[in-house]
C-alpha cells in the first residue's frame, strides 16, 4: 500500500512536515487551513483531524486526483477496488499489445514491459470509468501514478530519463491508502493559486510556491499525461506535450505575483515556506524571489515571525547546500 509520502517530488516538505505543523500549532489559532500550493499534500495530511476545514489546492491534474484518492471522504466499494488490484497485479507484459505509453516511453522513462502494463492499466481505468464512482476512479488512477513513479527510470522527475543502461522491469501495481477523517471537512481544488486566493476565506493559509524557473507541469509531464489521458503528440528528447499550467512563480514576475497573492489573502495567519537556494550556481535553480522580496510583501500584512532549520534537499548536484536553510515565516494578520 502507498502512503501519501511514498513518491518522489521536488520540494516535498515530507521530511520537514513535523517541524512545520508544530510551528503552526504553536503560533497560529484557527479551525480552517488552506494548503494553496499543496504539491504532494503532505502538509494537509498533517492537519487532518486538527482542523475543521482543510482546503487543498494545486494546479496539476495529477495532484488533484491524488488528493481525491487520499482525502475525499466519499464511500467506495472496497471489493471492486481489490478485484481491479488483483487483475492489475497478475498482468503479464507478454500478453499485452503496444499502446500509447509503450510507444512513447518504452525503453526510455520505463522498461518496455513496464510501459506496456502502465498503458494497458490506464486504458482499462478509462474504459471502465463510466462504471466507477469518482472516488473509485481516483483511487485506481492515483495508485497507478504512485506505482508508475516508483518504476520510472529517472532521478525523481521527468525532465529527462537515465540513458545508457538496460532498464530493469520493476513496475508493481499497488493501492494507495485512503485516509479517513471524522473531524475535518476537506475541499479539493485545481486552481491557479492567485485566482483561488481571491475566493477564499480561511484562518490559516500555508504558502509554498516554486521559487525557481523549474516548472512543475514540465517536471511531472508524464504523470500529467497519464492522468489526463488525452494522448497528445509529444516533442523533444524528454517527450513532453505542449505546455500547460506554466506558473508565473517560475518567471521573472514572481515577486509581483507573490505580492498580489499576499495582498489578496483573507485570513488570520499567513505561513510561508522559503529556502535559501538562491546561492545556487545553476541558473535554472536560482531563486526568482529573494528573502527581501518575501519579507517586504509579508511586512505589509502584520507582525512577522521567522523560524529556520537546516535541511539537505533535492539539489541535482549543482547546489552548494552546505549552509542550506529552510525558513518559515508566520504573519499574524492585522
Ligand atoms: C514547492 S511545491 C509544494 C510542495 C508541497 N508543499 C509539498 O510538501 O509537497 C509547489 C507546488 O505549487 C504548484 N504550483 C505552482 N504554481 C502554481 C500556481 N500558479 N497555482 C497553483 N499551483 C501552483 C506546483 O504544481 C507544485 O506542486
Amino acid at each position: 500500500m502507498f502512503d501519501i509520502w511514498n513518491r518522489r517530488y521536488t520540494g516535498s516538505k515530507y521530511k520537514l512536515s513535523s517541524w512545520i505543523s508544530n510551528l503552526i500549532a504553536e503560533n497560529c489559532k484557527g479551525s480552517s487551513f488552506c494548503d494553496i500550493f499543496a504539491g504532494t499534500g503532505i502538509i494537509s495530511y498533517t492537519m487532518l483531524e486538527k482542523m475543521k476545514k482543510i482546503y487543498i489546492n494545486d494546479f496539476l491534474y495529477s495532484n488533484e486526483v491524488i488528493y481525491k484518492a487520499f482525502f475525499d471522504q466519499s464511500t467506495y466499494d472496497k471489493d471492486r477496488i481489490a478485484n481491479y488490484c488483483s487483475h492489475f497485479q497478475a498482468l503479464s507484459a507478454a500478453q499485452i499489445g503496444d499502446n500509447y505509453i509503450s510507444e512513447n516511453f518504452g525503453n526510455k522513462f520505463f522498461s518496455y514491459a513496464d510501459a506496456k502494463k502502465i498503458g494497458y492499466i490506464r486504458e482499462v481505468i478509462e474504459t471502465d470509468r463510466i462504471n466507477l464512482s469518482e472516488k473509485e476512479f481516483a483511487i485506481l488512477l492515483a495508485s497507478l501514478l504512485y506505482a508508475t513513479d516508483k518504476s520510472a527510470n529517472t532521478v525523481g522527475h521527468y525532465d529527462a530519463y537515465i540513458k545508457g543502461h538496460n532498464i530493469p522491469d520493476t513496475f508493481s501495481f499497488d493501492l494507495i491508502t485512503p485516509y479517513k477523517s471524522k473531524k475535518s471537512q476537506i475541499y479539493i481544488s485545481r486552481e491557479e493559486s492567485n485566482k483561488f486566493a481571491k475566493t477564499l476565506k480561511c484562518d490559516i493559509i500555508y504558502i509554498d510556491p516554486p521559487y525557481n524557473s523549474r516548472q512543475y507541469s514540465r517536471f511531472y509531464h508524464v504523470l500529467e499525461n497519464i492522468t489526463c489521458w488525452r494522448k497528445p503528440r509529444l516533442h523533444g528528447v524528454a517527450l513532453k506535450p505542449d505546455p500547460e499550467n506554466m506558473s508565473d512563480y517560475c518567471r521573472n514576475k514572481a515577486k509581483d505575483v507573490f505580492r498580489d497573492l499576499i495582498d489578496s489573502l483573507d485570513c488570520k495567519y499567513i505561513v510561508v515556506s522559503y529556502n535559501n537556494t538562491y546561492k545556487s550556481k545553476s541558473s535554472s535553480s536560482k531563486n526568482k524571489m529573494t528573502l527581501k522580496d518575501i519579507e517586504a510583501a509579508l511586512f505589509t500584512r502584520g507582525d512577522v515571525q521567522r523560524f529556520e532549520t537546516s535541511h539537505n534537499f533535492f539539489n541535482a548536484g549543482k547546489t552548494d547546500f552546505n549552509d542550506h536553510k529552510e525558513l518559515i515565516f508566520i504573519v499574524k494578520v492585522k
